[in-house]
């Protein structure tokens, strides 16, 4: 399948990153279903899209017309099957549990046309053990999009062992179909962003357990010494504390213990402060995702 045939993209899961897949993936001219399992989430994940695309129009970098057009291509599934129906492509983005993964793959396997291409959007579990869920697992590739996914350009593609080249190739220009710079990376624990970017936000937290500075001077530091567009603790906050700590013990036994989870990412993410999904992380935000603290 080429990326330009790659006409109907199913995205399971509507979260943090499925939205905004559904967004890119909508104005890149697709027809989009958006399927998830929380009753709901999905037509509120559409929602989200709609902000994003008006605020997108009041910076003029959209007309109102192609707003409306693609926000008409994407609709709201309760139902993994019909979702998947007619699809050229299925993205999945739900939490990252291998198990869970491997179900919905199974599930899509049975449910999507042969010909779809299969991506996950997982930050750093091993893609081969997701493919051997499906029957022919060359057509499964990692497309590891970055958060907030419309403003973000970096797609990671993921090549497994037995990845189909012609896999590779339509992940690699449907990313570019999306507006995206891919790069293309083997199936090593942690790919090449969530190994690298975890290390600084698990030493930022560690610090501030320690009492070096605050979280705030922390982000600062990078920020103004080393040019990062947003501290490592904000942008945990932005990840979510729960996705970040699912990564870290899955890298901690991967790769080894550089990527221990604090016990204050433990403590926090056990009650219920995810960050800006929820309110609280390291710092304080209202509803309308503004810091307050
Ligand atoms: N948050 C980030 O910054 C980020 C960045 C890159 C990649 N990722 C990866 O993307 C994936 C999703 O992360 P997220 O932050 O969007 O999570 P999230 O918790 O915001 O969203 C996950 C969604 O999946 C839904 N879901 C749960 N079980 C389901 C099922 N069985 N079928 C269908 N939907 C189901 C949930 O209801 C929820 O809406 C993870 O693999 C994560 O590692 C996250």
């Amino acid at each position: 399948m080429n990326a330009s045939d790659i006409r109907s993209i199913t995205v399971i899961g509507a979260g943090t990153m499925g939205h905004g897949i559904a967004h890119v993936a909508a104005l890149a001219g697709a027809t989009v279903q958006l399927y998830d399992a929380l009753a709901g989430a999905a037509a509120s994940g559409i929602e989200k899209v709609g902000k994003n695309l008006a605020k997108g129009v009041e910076l003029g970098k959209l007309s109102a017309a192609d707003r409306d057009a693609a926000l008409g291509r994407i609709r709201a599934f309760d139902e993994l099957s019909a979702a998947c129906a007619g699809a050229d492509c299925v993205i999945e983005a739900v939490p990252e549990r291998i198990d869970l993964k491997r179900e919905i793959f199974r599930a899509v396997d049975q449910a999507a046309p042969s010909h779809a291409l299969l991506a996950t959007n997982t930050s750093s579990l091993p893609i081969a053990e997701i493919a051997a869920s499906v029957r022919a697992p060359g057509r499964l590739v990692g497309m590891h999009f970055f958060n907030p996914v419309h403003v973000m350009k970096l797609v990671e593609v993921v090549r497994h062992g037995s990845a189909d080249p012609a896999s590779i190739a339509a992940a690699v220009g449907l990313a570019e179909r999306f507006g995206k710079t891919p790069i293309t990376v083997s199936d090593a624990p942690g790919f090449a962003s969530s190994r690298l970017g975890l290390v600084i936000g698990l030493e930022a937290m560690r610090m501030v357990e320690q009492g070096v500075a605050s979280a705030a001077d922390i982000d600062t530091a990078m920020k103004l010494g080393y040019g990062h567009p947003m501290g490592p603790l904000e942008l945990t906050d932005l990840v979510g504390l729960d996705v970040r700590l699912g990564i870290a013990e899955y890298l901690a036994q991967a790769i080894g213990p550089a990527f221990t989870p604090p016990q204050t990412l433990r403590d926090k993410v056990a009650a219920g402060k995810l960050g800006k999904k929820s309110g609280e992380g390291y710092y304080r935000w209202s509803p309308d995702g503004k810091r307050i603290s």
